[in-house]
């Protein structure tokens, strides 16, 4: 054990706790298999019934060190067909919400869903899956330890929140969720369908842009 690891063990802290910005090779590994492990976790879940009509899990993607981390509530048809999440014509929205503040997927942006799974014909999650697989998003959070968390849509905002408040009043706020500050923004599906509240998301991710430059 390194020096670091028994000042963290000391401190009864966990050596994922200090990864940021970590380069050193001593490090590395111990991420890498939390994110090897947890990935296998995921693909191999069965604790709720989701697992039973599911192509396959849909676990996260982009850059594992990412200062952004946007969540949105669970995979559609495209994503649980090709395993990554808002690959679908939502995905293609986001993508150029993410280019109007200079980001890109993948690039100090990781994206995740509440659910791992498609929840069939695209229904809203059940309290019991989001309960189950909550513990996975939390580690996902854990490794990446994002400096903000945008939450897409009245889904992943009431879920992460504890709450059955209205977009409305959510956005223009920093909340938190797991000690990190969170944000809360239309989801792209729901702008795709009601035009005029683009103006609105835009607004959100000025002001999500703002934070961040404040962290
Ligand atoms: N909607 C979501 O919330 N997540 C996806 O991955 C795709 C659509």
């Amino acid at each position: 054990m390194g020096r670091r690891e028994v000042i963290l063990a000391e401190m009864g802290l966990s050596p994922i706790w200090r990864l940021r910005g970590c380069r050193s090779t001593e490090e590395k590994p111990s991420k890498k298999n939390h994110w090897v492990e947890l990935k296998r976790a995921v693909s191999g879940c069965t604790a709720c019934g989701l697992h039973k009509t599911r192509t396959q899990t849909v676990f996260g993607v982009g850059d594992e060190n990412a200062d952004w981390m946007l969540i949105g509530e669970a995979p559609g048809a495209e994503e649980d067909r090709l395993g990554d999440p808002f690959v679908g014509q939502a995905g293609r929205l986001l993508d150029n919400m993410l280019a109007a503040i200079g980001l890109r997927r993948g690039e100090n942006v990781y994206i995740a869903n509440v659910l791992k799974c498609r929840p069939p014909g695209n229904r809203n999650p059940q309290p019991e899956e989001v309960a189950k697989c909550t513990p996975h998003l939390l580690q996902q959070i854990e490794l990446v330890r994002p400096k903000l968390i945008l939450a897409l849509g009245r889904f992943a905002a009431q879920t992460l929140l504890s709450t059955d408040a209205s977009i409305a009043s959510l956005r223009g706020r920093v909340h938190r969720y797991a000690g990190v500050p969170l944000i809360v923004t239309y989801h792209p599906a729901y702008l795709l369908r009601t035009l005029p509240d683009k103006a609105k998301a835009w607004e959100d991710l000025v002001f999500a842009r703002k934070t961040m430059a404040s962290l």
